[in-house]
C-alpha cells in the first residue's frame, strides 16, 4: 500500500476526523424501511438512516412465549446486545386456516422496544432445520391437500413438498400476512429491522423429493433462467448437472419456493430478508470419503456453499445467504467467512456457540465486513455476573473472558463501526497458534498486535492459553485510528511503503484519549500516556476501552548533523 498524498496538517487531519464522526452518515428519517447498502463490495444494514451493526443474541427455540420472554430479555441485556433473533411460529400464528393470531409477534415488538432492543423475526415456517415441524396442525394432518416430501423408496418424510404449489400458496399467504402485520405496527418505529425466511431449509431424509410431483419435474429440462445463469446446457437435470443432479435439484425447487415465499412478504413490506444455513461440514479426515452426505448430514438443498450459485440465481428475493457456525474449527470459520462473504451477499453470521471462540469468532467476522453476529441460545447460556470496569493499566490483572465482553465495547459504537467497515476501514486481528504477534496493514502505518501478557522489552509475546487475544483497529483519518482488543496490545509505526518513499520519517503518538461515542460524537474521558501507552496501547482484563489515538511523524534524523557525522 502506497502513501499518493503528504500528510494533511494535524489539526485540519484531527478537524476532518472529528467532523466525519459528529455527523451522521445520513439524516435519520423515521419512514426509511431499514435496508441493505452496499459501497465497493462492503455492505451495511442502515436503519434510521445510519449503519447498524447487529450485536444480536438468538433465544431458544421455544422461547417466544409470554411465560418465556421476561427471560430472554434479561439474558439479551446481560449480553449486551442491541437486537433479539426470535421466532415467529406458523403454527401459532395461524392456528386455523386463514384465521391469524399476531398475540406473540405483538409481544416480542412490544417488549423488545420497553428493552430497547431491535428485532430479527425467523419465521418458522415450511422449514425448520430440514423439516416441517413448525407448520400448522391443519397441514401436518392433511398430506392429501399439503404434500410431503418422499424419498426415493416412497417414505412420506417430515418434509413438506417444494414441488407442491398449495404448499406454496399456504406459506406464501402466511408470510405475507405476517409482513402486513409487521408494516401495520412498525413500520415507522423500526423494531423489526431484518426478517429470515424459513430456518435451515432443506430436506432431512432424503437428497431430493421423489414424490411424482417432483419426479415429473426432474425429468423436465432444467428451467431456461438457470441454465443461462449458471451457463449448464439447457437439458435434463442429469445431463447439465451429471452427479450433483438430485441435489441441484432440490437446490433449484427449495430456492424457487422459499423466494417466492420472500417476494409475497417483500410485496407486503420490504424488510430485507435472509436465510440461515445448515452448511455442509466437512467429514472427518480419516474418513475414506470426500464429502458428507446430502440428506442425512445436511438438509439437502439448502444455501450450502455448493449450492449459493444456484440460490443467487433462484432467489433474488432473499438478500442474504447467512451460515450457522457450531464448530470449534477456527480454520473452518475462516473458509466459511470465505466462502459467504462476497460481493453479491453480505456477511452475516445468524447463530454461533456461545462458547470460548464466541470472541475470536465475532472479531473475524467483524474484520471481514460483517453486518451481524448473533450467538444461538442466549436464554440458556449462563453469562458470569462479572463487574467491568474501564481500564487499560498495564498492570491490572487479568481475568476469564465474560462473552458479554464482546458486545458491550461495541455497543455504544455499533452505528461507527458499521460506517467504518462500510467504507473498508475496520481490520482486526484474532490470535491463532503460532501467531502471537500480528500486523495489521493500513496505508500509512502498520499496527503491530502482540497477544498475551506480560510483554517484556523484546520478547515475542507470551500469546493466551486459549488463544484468546483480539485486537480491532479502524482508521479515522491519515493518522489517526480507534483501537481496541481483549489480551493484546496495539503499536503503530510507519509501514514499508511509507518508510520507502519517506525514509527519514518516524511515527510517534501526539494523544491517545479513552472515551466513547454518546449520540454519535466521540467524547474522551481521559488522556492516556506513560506506562498505559509507552510500550503500546495495552487492553488486559475486563470491559476494554475505546481508545482513540492520533499520531504525527517527525523527521529521523537531523540531517545536516547525520551528513557531518558521517
Ligand atoms: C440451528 C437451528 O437453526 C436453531 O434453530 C437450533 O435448532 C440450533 N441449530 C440448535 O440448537
Amino acid at each position: 500500500m502506497n502513501i499518493r498524498q503528504p500528510y494533511a496538517p494535524f489539526a485540519a487531519t484531527l478537524l476532518l476526523a472529528a467532523l466525519a464522526f459528529a455527523t451522521p452518515a445520513a439524516p435519520a428519517q423515521s419512514s426509511d424501511t431499514p435496508r441493505l447498502e452496499k459501497k465497493d463490495g462492503r455492505f451495511a444494514l442502515i436503519v434510521d438512516g445510519k449503519p447498524f451493526l447487529i450485536l444480536g443474541g438468538q433465544i431458544n427455540n421455544s422461547s417466544a412465549w409470554p411465560a418465556t420472554l421476561p427471560a430472554a430479555w434479561s439474558a439479551a441485556e446481560a449480553m449486551h446486545a442491541n437486537t433479539v433473533e426470535a421466532p415467529v411460529y406458523w403454527e401459532q400464528m395461524e392456528p386455523t386456516k386463514g384465521a391469524f393470531d399476531f398475540t406473540n409477534v405483538d409481544l416480542l415488538v412490544t417488549q423488545a422496544r420497553e428493552h430497547r432492543l431491535h428485532l430479527v423475526l425467523l419465521w418458522f415456517g415450511t422449514w425448520k432445520n430440514g423439516q416441517n415441524h413448525y407448520v400448522p396442525e391443519w397441514i401436518k394432518s392433511d398430506p392429501k391437500t399439503y404434500p410431503r416430501e418422499e424419498n426415493a423408496y416412497g417414505k412420506l418424510l417430515d418434509v413438506m413438498s417444494p414441488s407442491s404449489q398449495a404448499n406454496l400458496n399456504a406459506d406464501k399467504t402466511a408470510f405475507a400476512a405476517l409482513m402486513r402485520h409487521v408494516k401495520s405496527i412498525d413500520a415507522t418505529q423500526h423494531t423489526v429491522i431484518l426478517v429470515q425466511v424459513e430456518n435451515e431449509s432443506g430436506s432431512v431424509g432424503s437428497v431430493r423429493d421423489f414424490s411424482p410431483a417432483a419426479q415429473k419435474a426432474f425429468d423436465s429440462p432444467v428451467p431456461i433462467e438457470l441454465a443461462h445463469a449458471l451457463h449448464v446446457p439447457e437439458s435434463t437435470w442429469t445431463q447439465a448437472f451429471g452427479p450433483d443432479a438430485d441435489e441441484s435439484f432440490a437446490a433449484y425447487s427449495t430456492a424457487h419456493y422459499i423466494d417466492q415465499v420472500a417476494a409475497a412478504g417483500k410485496a407486503e413490506y420490504p424488510l430485507p430478508m435472509y436465510c440461515n444455513v445448515w452448511f455442509a461440514y466437512p467429514v472427518h479426515a480419516l474418513e475414506n470419503r470426500d464429502r458428507p452426505s446430502a440428506g442425512q448430514e445436511y438438509p439437502s438443498g439448502g444455501p450450502q456453499q455448493a449450492n449459493i450459485p444456484i440460490w443467487k440465481a433462484a432467489a433474488p428475493s432473499i438478500d442474504i445467504l447467512a451460515p450457522d457456525f457450531y464448530s470449534d474449527d477456527f480454520s473452518l470459520f475462516r473458509s466459511i467467512i470465505a466462502t459467504y462473504a462476497r460481493a453479491d451477499n453480505p456477511l452475516l453470521i445468524p447463530e454461533s456457540q456461545i462458547g470460548p471462540n464466541f470472541g475470536r469468532y465475532f472479531f473475524y467476522a467483524l474484520g471481514k465486513g460483517a453486518i451481524g453476529f448473533a450467538p444461538f441460545g442466549i436464554d440458556r447460556a449462563q453469562l458470569p455476573e462479572v463487574p467491568t470496569p474501564q481500564g487499560t493499566i498495564a498492570s491490572a490483572p487479568a481475568r476469564p473472558a465474560n462473552p458479554a465482553d464482546n458486545f458491550a465495547l461495541f455497543s455504544p459504537a455499533d452505528s461507527q463501526i458499521a460506517q467504518l467497515n462500510l467504507e473498508g476501514k475496520l481490520q482486526t486481528a484474532v490470535e491463532d497458534k503460532g501467531a502471537a504477534r500480528q500486523t495489521i496493514h493500513f496505508a500509512s502505518a502498520d499496527a503491530v498486535v502482540s497477544f498475551g501478557f506480560p510483554q517484556p522489552d523484546g520478547t515475542y509475546p507470551p500469546g493466551t492459553p486459549t488463544l484468546q487475544g483480539r485486537a480491532v483497529v479502524a482508521q479515522l483519518g491519515p493518522l489517526e485510528f480507534l483501537v481496541s482488543g481483549f489480551d493484546a496490545s496495539v503499536r503503530f509505526c510507519l509501514s514499508d511503503n511509507a518508510l520507502q518513499q519517506t525514509p527519514n520519517l518516524q511515527l510517534e503518538i501526539l494523544r491517545a484519549e479513552e472515551g466513547q461515542y454518546i449520540d454519535g460524537v466521540w467524547q474522551s474521558t481521559r488522556i492516556l500516556n506513560g506506562d498505559q501507552t509507552d510500550r503500546g496501547l495495552n487492553f488486559r482484563g475486563g470491559t476494554p476501552p475505546l481508545v482513540r489515538i492520533l499520531l504525527h511523524t517527525l523527521p529521523l534524523y537531523d540531517e545536516a548533523v547525520h551528513r557531518a557525522s558521517r
